[in-house]
C-alpha cells in the first residue's frame, strides 16, 4: 500500500478539468466555477478559488484479501489517455454511520449493499481514487471520490452512481454533491 497522498481540488478559473455541472444529490451545492485543478502533495493558493477540498488516500477499511485481489486484477490507473470524462463525488455520512462498529459499517457496506461487487461490474471502465477527509478537519465531506472514464461509458457510469445511491449504504449520506467534468 502506497503511502498516504494529500490531494486537493481546487475550483476556480484555472485547472486541467472542465466543469460542465455541479448537482446536489442530497444536502447544499458548491458554488459553480469554470475549471477544476487536481494537485498532488500540495495545497494550491486559495485567491482565485470558489472552493477547495482535500483529502488523503489511506489504505482499506472494509475490502477484504478476495476483494482486493478481484479490484487489484481489473482496475485501471487515472490518466489513461482515453478517459476524458470524470467525476468528483464528494460524500459526508451521518453521525449515525460514526457510531457504528466497524463490523457493522462493513455488513452495510457489503454484506447488504454490494458496493464492492456492484463497483466490480464496472472495471475496468471506470477508473477510481478515495480520499477520506473526515480526520483532516474543517473539510466539509468525509469522502472525496473521484472517477475517470471515457465518454463512451458514460452510461454505464450513470448506471453505476444509480445503483448505489439505491443502497442501504446510502441512506447513511446526509450531503452529497456530484461533479462532471471534462478535458480534451
Ligand atoms: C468505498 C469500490 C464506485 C463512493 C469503496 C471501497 C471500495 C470501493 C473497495 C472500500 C474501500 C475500503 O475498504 O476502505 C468501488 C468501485 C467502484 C466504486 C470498484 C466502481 C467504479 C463508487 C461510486 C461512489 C463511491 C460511483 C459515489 C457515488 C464510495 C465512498 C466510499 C467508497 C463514499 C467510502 C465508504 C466508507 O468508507 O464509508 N468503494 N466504488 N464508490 N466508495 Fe466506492
Amino acid at each position: 500500500m502506497a503511502a498516504p497522498l494529500l490531494v486537493a481540488f481546487t475550483a476556480g478559473p484555472a485547472g486541467a478539468w472542465r466543469i460542465d455541472r455541479i448537482a446536489p444529490v442530497i444536502g447544499p451545492t458548491l458554488a459553480d466555477a469554470d475549471r477544476l485543478d487536481v494537485a498532488e502533495g500540495r495545497r494550491p493558493d486559495l485567491a482565485h478559488a470558489a472552493w477547495q477540498l482535500t483529502g488523503t488516500t489511506s489504505h482499506p477499511r472494509y475490502a477484504e484479501r478476495a476483494e482486493l485481489a478481484a479490484l487489484r486484477a481489473r482496475q485501471e490507473g487515472l490518466a489513461r489517455p482515453g478517459a476524458t470524462c470524470a467525476a468528483l463525488i464528494p460524500v459526508r455520512k451521518t453521525e449515525a454511520w460514526w457510531d457504528l462498529a466497524q463490523d457493522e459499517r462493513r455488513a452495510v457496506i457489503e454484506e447488504r449493499s454490494r458496493h464492492i461487487a456492484i463497483g466490480l461490474d464496472y472495471l475496468p471502465q471506470v477508473a477510481r481514487r478515495l480520499h477520506h477527509s473526515r480526520e483532516i478537519g474543517g473539510e466539509p465531506f468525509d469522502f472525496l471520490t473521484w472517477f475517470e472514464y471515457a465518454p463512451a461509458d458514460a452510461a454505464a457510469f450513470e448506471d453505476l452512481v444509480g445503483r448505489l445511491r439505491a443502497t442501504e449504504e446510502w441512506r447513511y449520506v446526509d450531503r452529497e454533491v456530484d461533479i462532471r467534468l471534462s478535458r480534451d
